[in-house]
């Protein structure tokens, strides 16, 4: 018997990012639209929560609308609607909760929660139609730091996580010390084309105890020292040496502890997720680390690196198989651990 289709309606509103999408037996995507309200948070220096929650309000259905249109999808035609609940800012998450739940509620459709970075790592399957479980994926995004085994589709095992900053959070707090502005990654990386990454030499934490876990707080005050230190001595600050320096830091780190995680867990596929994972350095590095020892290397492009909502409707598609459904009592957890069911 021929299989049916299965359509699924995704929804992503966790922190700055209002987006809906439409995804096609979980890896191929109809339609991906994104309302990104940096511009309105650029003036903050940062994601401003009171604002993103009201921006979402007003953006949600419109967003939503379009997705189906572009996908020229009818509700009718949707099997379920995957939606981020955590985490995230609680007032961002409620709003595409609450949407999810009102089209549930109106049309019966089946309502899916889904973890965000969950959603990040589910990214790698929608480009590599090869890409299977299990692999090691290094999840490096705004306000997470993991280096954790896929053993399957939803479920993981976490091996590393940071103990202080995220990746993505260095990145924007650097940035904003040198005067890049928000958001800072794409700006570091971006500039850091111009500077020499031996310029300085910025420190590469070890934790003690736990050879997989991160920590940039170090980091980030290695380079706000060092920039204190020259404004002392009246010295001139060369802005693309600074921000090359610092992300050859977290480059070094990163792509260490994953290498030898993938290594010493034996496996032969890594992938990475994330915001900072569109971080130029950062693939190439890894690339040619993974090529060295072997290991098929996979990333998303970087349009389903940063927060999306097709990277909800995949993670989505294998929670719907699973059989995973929620009631209209689904609420927004701010703080969800990876692998946890509420
Ligand atoms: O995954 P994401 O969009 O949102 C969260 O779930 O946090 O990640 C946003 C983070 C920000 O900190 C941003 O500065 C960082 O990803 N980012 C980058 C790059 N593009 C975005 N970091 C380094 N290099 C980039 N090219
Ligand atoms: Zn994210």
């Amino acid at each position: 018997m021929e299989q049916k289709d299965i359509y699924i309606l995704a929804i992503e509103s966790s922190c700055d990012e209002t987006a809906a999408a439409v995804v096609k037996n979980g890896r191929e995507v109809l339609s991906n639209v994104i309302y990104s309200q940096i511009a309105l948070h650029t003036e903050y220096g940062g994601v401003v929560p009171e604002i993103a929650s009201r921006k979402h309000i007003e953006k949600i259905n419109q967003v939503i609308a379009q997705a189906l249109s572009e996908a020229d999808k009818k509700l009718e035609e949707i099997t379920a609607i995957a939606v981020t609940y955590g985490p995230g800012l609680v007032g961002a998450l409620l709003v595409g909760v609450s949407a999810a739940k009102a089209i549930s509620f109106a049309t019966g459709i089946p309502l899916i929660g889904v973890h965000h970075i969950e959603g990040h790592i589910s990214a790698n399957f929608i480009e590599n139609k090869e890409l299977e479980p299990p692999f090691i994926c290094l999840v490096v995004s705004g306000g997470h730091s993991h280096l954790v085994t896929v053993k399957d589709y939803g479920e993981y095992e976490i091996l590393g996580r940071t103990r202080d900053d995220a990746a993505g959070e260095a990145f924007d707090k650097v940035a904003r010390a040198i005067g890049l502005g928000y958001p800072g990654g794409p700006k570091i990386d971006k500039v850091s084309k111009e500077g020499n990454p031996e310029a300085i030499r910025f420190p590469r934490a070890k934790v003690a105890e736990s050879e997989y876990d991160f920590s940039f707080s170090g980091l980030k005050s290695a380079v706000l020292n060092y920039l204190n230190g020259c404004q002392m001595k009246g010295e001139e600050i060369n802005q693309a040496d600074v921000a090359a320096s610092f992300q050859k830091a977290v480059v070094d780190v990163l792509t260490e502890h994953s290498i030898d995680a993938v290594k010493k867990h034996n496996y032969r596929k890594f992938a990475i997720a994330g915001g900072v994972a569109s971080n130029s350095s950062l693939r190439n590095a890894l690339r040619d680390a993974c090529e060295k020892e072997g290991i098929a290397f996979y990333h998303p492009s970087p349009v389903y690196c940063t927060d999306n909502a097709a990277m909800i409707g995949v993670a989505g598609y294998y929670e719907y198989l699973k059989g995973v459904r929620h009631g209209f009592d689904l609420n927004a957890v701010p703080n969800l651990k990876l692998g946890e069911r509420i």
